[in-house]
């Protein structure tokens, strides 16, 4: 898939879902379980251990599922998710050679930042879409303020999304938004429960979609 084509479907997806666990053992089922609630965009971040083994199988298991590697600090670790199949990258924090590794290759690269002057460092350093973290302590307010003098830049908050305040960041212009702890419910993991994340997952698109006027 070509990266205009992989961006069109996160855009139009509206929401992705970031899988952050402590032990890959159960990665494939969780991601499953989202996909099957309605969230074809995933992230499995870095410090989740065998990361981009996981990013491999996972692209093997799911093909449907646009599968990206999240928290991704260095350029090396940018091309080695990339060489595991992973279709986009997102950063915490302002790095630049990781948007550098990602144009190399041809991969959509979303990086975080939190200041104006921080969102537009990345922009202009060719993000095709910058993370506004942390996003729980900044409101949709934030996302609308930016929006103003920065109207060009897709923002996609992130930080303490859940399906009862995504819509209120979509009305306020996020083009989407990332959604990790509620979404991928540490305790429902350990239970092994996985409907509850597929459910979520389901509210978390439905309320995009609302938002969206979809
Ligand atoms: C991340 O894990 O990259 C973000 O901090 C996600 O935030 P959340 O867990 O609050 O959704």
């Amino acid at each position: 898939m070509c990266k205009a084509d992989t961006l069109e479907r996160l855009k139009g997806a509206g929401a992705i879902g970031i899988i952050r666990v402590s032990t890959a053992q159960d990665l494939i089922r969780i991601a499953k379980a989202l996909y099957d609630g309605g969230l074809f965009c995933l992230e499995i971040t870095m410090t989740t251990p065998g990361a981009l083994r996981a990013i491999e199988e996972a692209r093997e298991e799911l093909p449907d599922v646009l599968m990206g590697a999240g928290t991704v600090l260095d350029a090396p670790t940018a091309r080695q998710a990339i060489l595991s199949g992973a279709q986009f990258l997102v950063t915490p924090t302002v790095e630049l050679d990781v948007i550098e590794t990602a144009h190399r290759y041809g991969v959509p690269v979303i990086p975080g930042a939190m200041t104006p002057t921080e969102i537009l460092t990345c922009w202009e350093a060719g993000a095709d879409m910058v993370k506004v973290f942390p996003a729980e302590v900044l409101g949709p307010a934030y996302i609308k303020a930016i929006r103003g003098p920065l109207p060009q830049i897709p923002l996609v908050p992130t930080g303490g999304i859940t399906a009862d305040n995504a819509g209120d960041y979509i009305r306020a212009g996020a083009a989407m938004v990332c959604a990790g702890s509620w979404l991928v419910d540490k305790k429902a993991v350990a239970a092994g429960e996985v409907e509850v994340l597929h459910e979520k997952a389901r509210k978390l698109v439905a309320a995009v979609r609302e938002a969206r006027g979809a």
